[in-house]
């Protein structure tokens, strides 16, 4: 029997991070909620364990500082994370005031988008918490992100997944960076009682939850088609360098 390999796989593989849910097929089910939901409580568990261990740890040694280039990494994830969640907000939003009444796409749209929704909660969120300085583009992401969504779904819903495919290749490739740097600095201080340690800890969590729902995205873009949309290989190509062009804009204004 052959089984047919998600597109996501070659990023998953890739990453050698394992994934902090299994890939779900069917997304738009009582069943994925079901599994958002364990995997949250799951993380919040594991942060009040990492919290008392944390506790005992520190009364034991003094709290190592966060080195100048660990503030600057963080910050920079927080600001370029926030501002790629306001555009991925601002895509889907855009899709669907063009696609909201497709029978076959409109839903799986808005799904996505109520996932982004929560990715951006998170983010708004963690950004005053690691006093990172937000985008300065905001608007800009905005209004970018509602035009390219909007513009993908007037050429078909073929286009609209691929714009779906190309961005959520390149998202889940810059949450598995972010995710690697984090764990260097995790690793690199060897430090357990590393300043904010647990806090870390637990940004890594969801970044890798968060990586493994815009694969599903990813997935679920293929599975629709994607591949069908007019020129897809140009589209394809020019979608993944604007969303990479957006990333390096993002980490510096
Ligand atoms: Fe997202
Ligand atoms: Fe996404």
């Amino acid at each position: 029997m052959l089984f047919k390999v998600p597109a996501s796989a070659a990023i998953r593989a890739s990453s050698c991070i394992a994934p902090t849910t299994l890939p779900v097929r069917s997304i738009v089910t009582g069943r994925r909620l079901l599994h958002s939901t364990a995997a949250t409580n799951a993380t919040t568990v594991q942060r009040d364990h990492l919290s008392s261990a944390g506790e005992s740890r520190a009364s034991r040694k003094p709290v190592k500082k966060l080195s100048e280039e660990h503030h600057r990494i963080l910050d920079e994830i927080m600001r370029v994370d926030q501002a790629g969640e306001i555009g991925a907000n601002f895509i889907y939003k855009g899709q669907l005031a063009i696609l909201g009444r497709d029978k076959k796409v409109g839903p799986l749209i808005e799904h996505m988008w109520q996932q982004e929704v929560h990715h951006l909660e998170t983010f708004n969120k963690l950004v005053p918490t690691w006093r990172a300085r937000p985008s300065l583009l905001y608007p800009v992401w905005q209004a970018a992100g509602f035009a390219v969504g909007a513009g993908s779904a007037l050429l078909g819903k073929e286009a609209a997944m691929a714009l779906t495919e190309a961005v959520e290749t390149v998202i889940g490739e810059h949450y598995n960076d972010q995710i690697r740097s984090l764990l260097q600095i995790l690793e690199e201080d060897g430090s357990e009682n590393l300043e904010r340690r647990d806090e870390i800890v637990a940004l890594v969590e969801t970044l890798k939850r968060f990586r493994d729902e815009e694969l599903e995205h990813l997935d679920t873009a293929v599975e629709h088609d994607a591949a069908k949309a007019p020129a897809h290989t140009v589209l394809n190509s020019v979608f993944k360098a604007g969303c990479k062009a957006v990333i390096e804009v993002a980490k510096r204004v």
